[in-house]
Parts: structure tokens; sequence; C-alpha cells
């Protein structure tokens, strides 16, 4: 066990603070991450202020992690010490399942293990995020990341990133799709730069009206403010695929019904309470689908972050010290990130 630096919630109720965790003894197939920079996604603060319920308190945050390796076992392969590296949402799955045979992790058959709040195989403690000075990962799950890219603003790929390009990989967009993306914060702000990457037209539904200009300058073609009745109206039938990133419960039915026929409506967002729709006549008339997407799997991701370094598609970052994240919580609550903070793990405070 080494004794690690990191910040994280006592409980449900309580502000972040400072805090020592102990990361396993790494094994031989193991690869040692010194952190450097940690994207802040909104699943943090749901999972930190205990939306999502209960919790085994308490928890370290933080999965869109970027480092340089420190040390490799001695199966490891893929990695050598200064290498740089990134890990997601994800560090283990039972990879015997169909699911893991696919390399749909995310969706194994018997739980994959999330980077906090799953239990460690290895340990049976639970599993610690990001907001720390260093994690240890078997290699499997440790993604490679191109030394020509800006590493803040590539850190927020590993979840922002993979949630909103592999529903756009399922659901098959290409150049001549009409993509809409609900809401534009972490993911939102990614998924349009990935959609226009791809060569889609990107409609952008918001709440903020001062978020127009720059979502257009992000690769949107149309910006569709979601109280505006008559350009909600005009939206309706025109849309192939939409992904709703949006954090908090709201009506569906005005998105179902900007589908085409055949369209689908990805929910990516997972408030803590349900939304209060969908209309059944929004979907029969004309045969739309309701679906939802979780992340993506480890050899998708490192296709998407191969995408984003090839099209020079990353994050806008706002960087904070570690000290400032329930600042930063509040502030993401209140739509104002642009459009994600990312921690400089450099920042830490001692614990040790
Ligand atoms: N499915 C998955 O695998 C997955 C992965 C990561 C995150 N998530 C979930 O996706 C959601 C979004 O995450 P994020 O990191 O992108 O969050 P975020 O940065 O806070 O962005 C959410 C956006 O939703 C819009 N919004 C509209 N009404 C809102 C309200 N009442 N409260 C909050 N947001 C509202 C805002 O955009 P406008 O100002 O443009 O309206 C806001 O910027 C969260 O629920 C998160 O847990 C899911
Ligand atoms: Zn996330
Ligand atoms: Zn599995």
């Amino acid at each position: 066990m080494s004794q690690t630096n990191a910040f994280g919630a006592p409980a449900a109720d309580r502000p972040l603070h400072s805090l020592a965790i102990e990361r396993r003894v790494p094994g031989p197939r193991d690869v040692s991450i010194e952190i450097l920079f940690c994207g802040v996604c909104h699943s943090d603060l749901h999972t930190a202020r205990g939306e999502w319920g209960q919790r085994t308190w308490p928890i370290v945050p933080g999965h869109e992690i970027v480092g340089r390796v420190s040390a490799v076992g001695e199966e490891v392969e893929r990695f050598a010490v200064g290498d740089l590296a990134g890990v997601g949402c994800m560090v283990d799955s039972c990879r015997t399942c169909a699911s893991c045979g696919e390399g749909l992790e995310q969706y194994c058959e018997n739980g994959a293990t999330f980077t906090y709040g799953s239990v460690e195989k290895e340990t049976g403690r639970m599993t610690a995020g990001g907001y720390s000075s260093a994690i240890v990962v078997d290699q499997d799950f440790v993604l490679r990341i191109s030394p020509d890219v800006d590493l803040a603003a590539t850190a927020p790929l590993l979840c922002a990133g993979i949630t909103t390009y592999s529903p756009l990989r399922h659901w098959n967009v290409g150049p001549d799709s009409k993509v809409g993306v609900v809401g534009l914060g972490g993911l939102g702000h990614v998924g349009v730069k990935i959609a226009a990457a791809i060569g889609a037209a990107v409609t952008l539904f918001t709440t903020s009206p001062g978020k127009a200009d720059d979502a257009r300058a992000l690769g949107a073609s149309e910006v569709v403010v979601s109280t505006d009745a008559a350009r909600m109206k005009a939206a309706r039938g025109t849309l192939d695929l939409i992904v709703d990133t949006v954090a908090a419960p709201h009506d569906l039915d005005p998105y179902l019904r900007s589908l085409r026929r055949d369209g689908s409506l990805v929910l990516l967002g997972a408030p803590p309470a349900p939304h209060p729709s969908p209309a059944v006549f929004a979907l029969t008339a004309s045969r739309r689908s309701l679906a939802g997407s979780n992340i993506g799997g480890i050899a998708e991701t490192q296709e998407m972050l191969d995408f984003c370094a090839e099209h020079g598609v990353t994050a806008e970052v706002e960087m904070i010290a570690m000290e400032q994240i329930d600042e930063a919580y509040d502030r993401m609550l209140a739509s104002e990130v642009k459009y994600r903070f990312v921690i400089d793990i450099g920042s830490m405070p001692s614990a040790v």
C-alpha cells in the first residue's frame, strides 16, 4: 500500500476536503500513474452530494484522468515509465461475460468496476478516483494519450468525449446526418465538436441564450433556445438523432417531436429524479425511439481519443486548483462553466 494525497467528500452534505488514501501495491499487470489533470464531470457532483443515493463514504471522485506513467509491473507491455496515460470511468470488469467479450465493458453483466465508488477486486476497498495525486490501474483499462495534444484539454474526453462519441457511432451518424445536442455543458460542448468533426449538421438546444455564439463557434449550425416555443415548433421533425445531456429532469416531448420518423432520442444525462414524460404519441406518431447510453468501452475510448487527436478536438477548459472544487460544483449547477473545469492536480494539498 502507498499513501496518496487526495480530495474527497466525507458525506453527502459536507464539502470535499483533503485526505490521505491507500493505493494498492502494483501487481505485475498494473500501471502506476502520476496524475497531472482531472476533469470535473457532473457525475462527480451527483455522487459527492449523494444525489444518486446511499454511498460508502468518503468518496474521492474524478474519472477524466490524464497523467504520466511512474512505474509498470513486469507483465506490462503497452506502457513504459514516462509515457502519457489516461484513465476514464472504469478500471476493471469481469472480462468473461458476453458484453465484455464484445468490448462493451461499460455494460458488463457482472458489473464493471468504476473508477470511484466501486469495490476494488484486488483489495475489497472502494475505488478512489482522479481527485488524487496517483492511481494504480490494470494495463487493459489504461488509455494511450498522444504527446501532441493539450493534456488538460484532453482530460475531459475520458468521460465527456466517449459518452457523446459512443452513441454517435452506435446510431451511425455520418456526414449526411442531422444531429441534435441538448445542453451546452461538459458533455454537450464536446458532443457538438465531435458530431461536427464527423461531418454531421448539428443543432444545439440550450436553456442559456448567452451560449448561442459559443455553440456556433464550436460547430453547431443551428442553435435553438428551448424556451422559444416558435423555434421549437420550427425544429419539429428535422433531426435523425438527439443526444440529451441535461443533468436535471425536464420534458422530453419537445425533443422527441424534433426527430424525424424513426429517429432516436438518446438520454445521456442522469438526473437524480425521473423525467416527467414521454407522452406516448410523441413516440408512436413517427415510430421514434427513446434510448439511453452509458460511456463507452475501452477500445472505443481509445478510438475516440485517436479520432479527437486527429481532428484537433479537445474540451474548452477552465483550470481550477483542487481547493476550488466546491465552488466549481456550484458554478456547474448554475450552468456557468465554459465548458469543463479541469483540476490542476499539482495544486493538491498534502495530507500524507
Ligand atoms: N450516460 C453517461 O454515461 C454519462 C456520462 C457522463 C455524465 N453523465 C451525466 O450527464 C449529465 C451532464 O453532465 P455534464 O458533466 O455535461 O454536466 P454539465 O456540464 O453541468 O452540463 C449540463 C447542461 O445541461 C443543461 N441544463 C439545462 N437545465 C439544467 C438544469 N436544471 N440543471 C443542470 N443542467 C441543466 C445546461 O446546458 P444549457 O445551459 O445549454 O441549457 C448544462 O450546461 C449529468 O447528469 C451526468 O451525470 C452521463
Ligand atoms: Zn463523467
Ligand atoms: Zn463482464
